[in-house]
């Protein structure tokens, strides 16, 4: 037997025992959207978690990054809980650019006409190198215009337990910080609008501790480039990093405690910070537990001991839990019969998707109320970095539906 991850607190069941998404069974939810493979993802979760945020950070900006989850109607619903989007290509850009909003576009190998686009559009750049800052500076030379530019720093540090650490390493995000100074001098004197410091070190921790010693060093960094260059930053991006439980023995993070120790790290901040906006930016935190993929049980086989539910679900749509976006380790998701949301475990059991691949698992060797064709899984934490995490075109299944509620 091998443990399911924890299913975030909240989620109830109707008098059948079905599952409740947003105050709706998930019967319905299928039927309404028009059959499975379905992603429910819930508004009322992504607003609480966002007022959670407003509550523990009230003097930071709240970001969201758009490739946490990129579904239209949640990004609508999300412009009315945030301050601003962060974008990592000029797709997402052209999926928020109308929700008028302020907009940051992070993120390696910015093509010229993507830079072009964006100068156009009045986004802040957050420059990755400085060959992308000289290119975007010739293209407002040979244009007349002027840029938003902010440089981004690969920080010394990095994020302790950070299931993506991405500062403190040789690495195409951001220009290592002992070389940031002289980038944002070079920006200045080259008359673009410079906008200040975006410092990303790394996604889906869920130790206070950790964060807090890292937003306390990104205040110190950021405090020191400044200095080095002579300029005060008018905003400071101190990324994210946020995580939300998956598996099991995963505790939640403390979000509270992070925010008190950051208000104190603000108060604290030398001199050349003391006018300067910070801002958060979050994806998997503000939506991950606010999504349900619901995949319909097709077949249900033994096989040398061993009980499959086959769906018609997969890989292809929920890349993350089959543990095949980064994981090291393959470890089960949480996971649920949606439809028998009451019962109590009874089986042994693995559910895999359709696909022609054994990486296809769902859920493997957990326990389960036993389970019939015809039932639906529930497979949770599926709100960001799902369906446009995953390879939908892989063995070109069925697309998965996508509803908000
Ligand atoms: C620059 C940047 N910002 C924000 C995020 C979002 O991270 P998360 O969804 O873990 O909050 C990422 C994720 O890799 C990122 O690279």
């Amino acid at each position: 037997m091998k443990a399911l991850g924890p299913i975030p607190p909240g989620y109830e069941h109707d008098a059948e025992g079905r599952l409740l998404i947003g105050g709706h069974d998930v019967e319905t939810l299928v039927e309404h959207a028009g059959g499975t493979p379905l992603f429910v993802y819930d508004s009322e979760r992504i607003a609480l978690q966002a007022r959670r945020f407003r509550a523990a950070f009230p003097d930071v900006a709240l970001h969201y990054a758009v490739k946490a989850n990129p579904y239209a109607p949640l990004l609508e619903a999300m412009a009315e809980l945030v301050d601003g989007f962060d974008v990592a290509s000029t797709g997402e850009l052209g999926k928020i650019a109308h929700l008028g909003l302020p907009i940051s576009f992070a993120g390696p190998g910015k093509r010229d006409q993507e830079l072009e686009t964006a100068i156009r559009a009045g986004i802040t750049i957050n420059l990755e190198s400085e060959g992308e800052a000289e290119r975007a500076l010739a293209i407002c030379q040979r244009d007349g215009l002027t840029a938003r530019l902010a440089v981004r720093v690969n920080p010394p540090f990095g994020l302790k337990g950070s299931g993506q650490k991405m500062g403190g390493l040789p690495s195409q995000f951001g220009i290592d910080h002992d070389r940031a100074a002289a980038l944002v001098r070079r920006i200045v004197e080259a008359g673009a609008d410079w906008r200040g410091l975006h410092i990303f070190a790394g996604s889906q921790a869920l130790q206070a501790d950790a964060l807090i010693k890292l937003q306390r060093e990104t205040v110190a960094l950021a405090a020191s480039i400044a200095k080095e260059a002579g300029h005060a930053p008018p905003h400071v991006n101190l990324g994210g990093g946020f995580g939300i439980p998956y598996f099991a023995k995963d505790e939640p993070l403390d979000v509270e405690a992070v925010g008190e120790a950051l208000a104190k790290s603000l108060a604290e901040r030398p001199k050349i910070l003391a006018s300067t906006e910070f801002a958060i930016e979050l994806g998997r935190w503000l939506v991950g537990e606010a999504g349900v993929y619901l995949t319909r049980i097709v077949d249900r086989k033994e096989s040398r001991g061993k009980s499959f539910l086959v769906t018609d679900g997969g890989l292809q749509h929920q890349l993350a839990a089959s543990g095949n976006f980064g994981q090291l380790l393959r470890r089960n998701y949480p996971v649920a019969i949606a439809n028998r949301f009451d019962a109590e475990p009874e089986e042994e059991a693995t559910v895999t998707g359709c696909l022609c691949t054994p990486l296809d698992l769902l859920a493997d060797e957990a326990m389960l109320p036993r389970a019939e064709v015809g039932d639906l899984v529930a497979i949770f934490c599926a709100g960001a970095y799902g369906l446009s995490a995953s390879p939908q075109e892989f063995l070109s299944q069925p697309r998965a539906r996508e509803i908000l509620v």
